[in-house]
């Protein structure tokens, strides 16, 4: 038996996001974002799912914060509906949206609870879709217009901001794989979106300090960890090219002020160029305050020619899967964490997700998840260990605090520590919920 302990300033948390849990789509004012356009697609989501009332937290957020409370966290990370506050993506900004996200934030700061807010977790209003989205360099003013906003109305509040969660999953996933909103599969587009949000991010980045916001800002990339089947250097490249499409394409930018070029001169074989303009990678190459990083999963991979983007395909070695098909792989969140530190030097690095989904339901008033208890297990046993070794961890957040919208999967797939009823709206709080709360009010555990 072994005690893994924790620094006492270290974080601890839960992440959300606002299209996940807020529902109430149609009030206070807020437009439409594009996840409301693609659930309501026929085909798109599991089920036919949409977040029309999803965990109705808009109404319920007092509860939702009384729950993190007695689980005692100290910090919690949510999102903030872009068109909840500009419903028409820019011009007039809505009250009652900006209302919304001061009660919310004063309930947390009451509780004694530190927001962390990401400003775009991936529901773009609707009408700069239309105008070409993420594709057209204005949505990326609109952004910058949006974010400003929200920095003025919140300076001293909300003190850790993240400009983008998950660059990769808003541009590739989105406009070339197809699975999340928009929904589109050119390779050429996503790559354009891609760019797009780096200036996005940098542009913010520039406005939040010449405004002298107080405190802190980062990002949110996903991360994903490939190793190497054999030593054959075919397989090493074919995972470097792998884990550098999560990695160096969204961290070269910002750390290096450029793109990997063995990368770019990939993408160019395939007929693909980054629509770089003057001034662009000086504007992205911005001193950040800390990275968000997200982990889920991780595989072994091999060569293979013409398999996938980069001839990469993934070996099934037999290691256990989550719920949603996922490798358990806390030694890749080692791994990823020690490449990362080694290649961007040690940055600030909070955990903004990482968590698994295992769809237990209510039996007996309770929810006996010991899957999760045994992924969060591994998964803080690595960081620990990745922390013993210099990786500069300040936080760590749980996805997700509640069960609820899974994008393409609905609500089929449950991530929360805390069991989320659709029908009835009841929460019901899971084993991991009571095994987190113990590890807090110790702030260690046995393995
Ligand atoms: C996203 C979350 C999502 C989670 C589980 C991340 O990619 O940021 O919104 O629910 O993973 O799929």
């Amino acid at each position: 038996m072994a005690f893994i302990q924790f620094p006492k300033e270290m974080k601890w948390g839960a992440a959300t996001a606002s299209y996940q849990i807020e529902g109430a789509v149609n009030e206070g004012g807020r437009g439409l974002s594009i996840w409301d356009t693609f659930s309501k697609t026929p085909g798109k989501v599991y089920n036919g799912d949409n977040g029309d009332v999803a965990c109705d937290s808009y109404h319920r957020y007092e509860e939702d914060v009384e729950i993190m409370q007695d689980l005692g966290i100290n910090m919690y990370r949510f999102s903030v509906a872009w068109p909840r506050i500009f419903p028409n993506g820019i011009g007039e900004v809505n009250q009652e949206g900006l209302d919304y996200y001061h009660r919310l934030v004063d309930r947390l700061l009451e509780a004694g609870i530190e927001p962390l807010c990401t400003l775009y977790h991936w529901d773009l209003p609707q009408v700069l879709q239309e105008q070409g989205g993420w594709d057209n360099r204005e949505t990326i003013e609109a952004f910058v217009h949006y974010a400003k906003t929200m920095f003025k109305e919140f300076d001293g509040k909300i003190t850790k901001w993240i400009t983008f969660n998950e660059p990769w999953c808003v541009s590739y996933l989105s406009n070339f794989l197809g699975a999340h909103a928009p929904g589109y599969t050119d390779l050429q587009l996503a790559t354009n979106v891609a760019h797009h949000l780096h200036v996005a991010h940098g542009k913010t980045v520039i406005a939040f300090r010449e405004l002298g916001t107080q405190g802190e800002i980062g990002y949110a990339p996903n991360v994903e960890w490939n190793e190497p089947y054999s030593d054959k250097q075919e397989d090493k490249d074919a995972c470097a090219r792998a884990n550098a499409f999560f990695i160096e394409w969204f961290f070269d930018p910002v750390f290096k002020g450029s793109y990997p070029t063995f990368l770019v001169d990939w993408f160019k074989e395939k007929g693909v160029t980054v629509p770089i303009q003057e001034g662009d990678m000086d504007i992205i190459h911005q001193p950040i305050d800390f990275v968000g990083i997200n982990y889920y999963t991780g595989s072994v991979g091999r060569y293979k020619k013409d398999e996938g983007l980069f001839d990469h395909e993934r070996v099934d070695t037999g290691y256990q899967k989550t719920d949603i098909g996922w490798n358990v792989y806390p030694e890749g969140f080692y791994n990823v964490l020690r490449y990362l530190t080694k290649r961007y030097g040690a940055f600030p690095i909070y955990i903004t997700e990482n968590g698994s989904c295992y769809n237990d339901d209510v039996e007996n008033g309770k929810v006996n998840d010991q899957g999760r208890i045994d992924y969060l297990k591994q998964h803080l046993t690595s960081l620990h260990r990745a922390m013993q070794s210099g990786v500069n961890i300040k936080g760590y957040l749980t996805w997700s605090l509640l069960d609820n919208f899974e994008w393409a999967e609905g609500y089929k797939m449950r991530f929360g520590i805390v069991h989320v009823n659709y029908r009835t709206l009841e929460r019901t709080k899971k084993e991991s919920y009571y095994w987190y709360q113990h590890m807090l009010e110790n702030n260690f555990f046995e393995v």
